[in-house]
């Protein structure tokens, strides 16, 4: 498979790695809560569906309900507990009573297979700096802090300005795309394969590989169980064998490629190189889909609003402010998980050790006690203090490369295609949920 045909393949949910590992909390939380017989004591009556129809379209007035009636909701059918106040899904983002240690999920979801089958996959997670609690968190992500300099961001912004220009080149003259196959898709997925220096030769493997653990992620008591363990397992080996020798590459000659930046910080700080592929792996996942779906949704959202769009037009400077406000109203990642460590209480609830924890970063973001009418979609917002990327010590590693990501892109569209509207012919899809974690559209047909 050629690249470009690769990353035309790309589905939304092979893209999930990373995230998409708490896609089996659906499952697994359920098994793991009755394990470990840490359901509440209490029937509550109250059911908010979150995977309904109109939900999966609009969640915040669902949001607001649960805010409202239950900020602290205990959800039967899946197994976990939901905060939807930004205060207490920002105290939980920095409590270090909750873990972000997920393994024993991934092992839950083989079910009756031996987990020797996931060995090379199991390995590769187990050593991803978003599974750890401090200290191991702490050396790695300082670690990792070394491949995101301020020189190294700074020599990102040309790669991220040809990408979109070159994907804008594509469709200029078809006056009409969509957003996700054509711009929001391909441009993360060849900004940080050139960040990290993949060669060419290896771009459709490195899909593929991402793909096939992301699809073990993402599987939700699947019959194909054995087969995805199989593919995951294998790209989980092969992945790590490119980045290793990649690894040894940049060892004999470094560069400025991610790849480059962390090996060194690596040798230097006496840390063995054979878990850097996790590393690797876990960051060029971490912001695929992440950035795919707040391009998408950050269209759709100026789209929908031409005040703010003519407000734009009249000052692009506003594009920063706007980008903050995007992932304010309708972040793509509205959910994050953690696991109490030990028996805890939040908003007057009693949550059992080992249970499960859903932090609403999408509710928080909306809730009238942090920001005045959340509901408004306003460009010039300030302050704007969302939880899109997460707070504390997880706080989101990509967010300079998200946010340039962001801008550029989208003050490139805008200029270059002024004329930007809703293909009101087709329609925009939002993202069939299987997962909390990801908000985003599978289709997004604009005119220009
Ligand atoms: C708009 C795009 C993005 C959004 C909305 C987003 C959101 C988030 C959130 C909410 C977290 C916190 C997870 C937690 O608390 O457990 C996080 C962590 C992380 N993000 Fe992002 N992210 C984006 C883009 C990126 C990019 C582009 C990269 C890198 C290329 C990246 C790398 C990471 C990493 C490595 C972590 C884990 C940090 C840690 O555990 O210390 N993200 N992200």
């Amino acid at each position: 498979m050629t690249f470009k045909g690769a990353v035309l393949c790309i589905c939304r949910l092979h893209l999930e790695s990373f995230f998409t590992a708490q896609l089996t909390f659906q499952t697994s939380s359920k098994q793991m809560n009755s394990q470990h017989k840490n359901m509440p004591a209490f029937a509550n009556q109250q059911t908010y569906d979150l995977f309904a129809p109109e939900a999966l379209v609009n969640s915040y007035p669902l949001y607001k309900r649960m805010r409202e009636e239950d900020p602290v909701h205990y959800c039967e059918s899946l197994g976990y507990w939901i905060l939807t106040r930004y205060r207490d899904v920002e105290a939980a983002l920095r409590d270090e009573r909750l873990s972000v240690d997920r393994t024993a999920l991934y092992i839950n979801q083989l079910g009756n297979l031996d987990v020797k089958q996931i060995q090379n996959f199991l390995h590769l997670v187990s050593k991803m700096m978003v599974e750890k609690d401090p200290p191991d968190h702490t050396q790695l992500r300082k670690l990792a802090n070394q491949g995101f300099t301020t020189r190294a961001l700074e020599s990102w912004r040309s790669i991220i300005q040809n990408t979109t220009d070159q994907l804008l080149d594509n469709v200029q003259n078809h006056g009409c795309m969509n957003v996700v196959s054509d711009l929001s898709i391909p441009l993360p997925t060849l900004i940080l394969t050139q960040i990290f220096g993949v060669p060419e030769t290896d771009r459709a493997n490195f899909i593929k590989w991402a793909m096939d653990i992301s699809t073990f992620f993402g599987v939700l008591g699947s019959s194909n169980i054995e087969e995805f363990a199989r593919k995951a397992d294998l790209a989980a080996a092969q992945f790590s064998a490119l980045i290793r020798q990649l690894v040894e590459e940049r060892r004999r000659q470094p560069g400025t490629d991610m790849i480059s930046l962390l090996t060194v910080a690596y040798e230097e700080q006496g840390f063995n190189l054979e878990e850097l592929p996790s590393q690797c792996i876990m960051i060029l996942n971490a912001g695929l889909l992440t950035t795919t779906d707040q391009i998408s949704n950050g269209v759709n959202a100026l789209l929908r609003h031409p005040d703010q769009l003519q407000k734009h037009k009249k000052n692009p400077t506003l594009i920063n402010s706007a980008v903050e406000e995007i992932i304010r109203f309708d972040t793509s990642v509205p959910f994050f998980f953690r696991i109490a460590k030990q028996d805890l209480t939040i908003g007057g609830k009693n949550i059992t050790a080992g249970s499960v924890i859903a932090l609403g970063l999408g509710a928080a973001n909306h809730d009238p006690q942090k920001f005045d009418s959340p509901e408004v979609f306003d460009i010039t917002r300030s302050p704007n203090e969302h939880l899109g990327f997460g707070s504390g010590i997880h706080f989101c590693l990509g967010a300079v490369l998200a946010r340039m990501e962001l801008t550029i892109c989208l003050a490139t569209l805008l200029r270059r295609l002024p004329n930007l509207s809703f293909a009101l012919d087709k329609q925009a899809i939002p993202t069939k949920h299987t997962s909390l974690i990801f908000k985003g559209f599978d289709s997004l047909p604009v005119k220009f």
